[in-house]
């Protein structure tokens, strides 16, 4: 199994959000690392309704209340840690889970995994470690 690094977990607080990319079979896809309640959780930016991405662009992915996360073009609204679609034209679909591992502060996306697979958080101990303060979210290509 190959990993790919796509965050530090410093880079994230709850309610933020972390677009990444990688190639799967020389396809270009696009993910989101989200902190939730202190778990990292990531999936494919890909809404289950449609084939769009979740955001429009702006990596804003969480509900005004951070409960959920949702898709801007249709409103379905997805629980965070199993990426289950909770109301929407796609009730009862998933979110594809993309499965990452944490070691070190690093956050890697674990390659030649299916997706779909559960996503694997973070500890939340480690979130606690952080120093830093915390940056705003943002793009990253990996
Ligand atoms: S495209 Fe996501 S809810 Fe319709």
């Amino acid at each position: 199994m190959r990993r790919k690094p796509i965050a530090l977990v410093s880079e994230l607080s709850a309610g933020q959000s972390l677009k990444f990319e990688f190639l799967r079979e020389g396809k270009r896809v696009e993910g989101v690392l989200v902190c939730f309640k202190g778990q990292l959780l990531a999936y494919e930016n890909r809404c289950q309704h449609l084939p769009l991405p979740l955001d429009y662009g702006d990596n804003r992915f969480f509900t005004k209340d951070g409960r959920h996360l949702l898709c801007q073009m249709h409103g379905a609204v997805y629980e965070p840690t199993t990426g289950v679609c909770v109301r929407g034209p796609c009730f009862g679909a998933r979110l594809a889970a993309l499965p990452i591992e944490i070691a070190r502060g690093q956050v890697w996306l674990a390659l030649g995994i299916a997706a779909g697979q559960p996503a694997v958080g973070a500890r939340r101990t480690e979130i606690r470690k952080r120093k830093n303060s915390q940056k705003n979210s943002g793009s990253k290509r990996v």
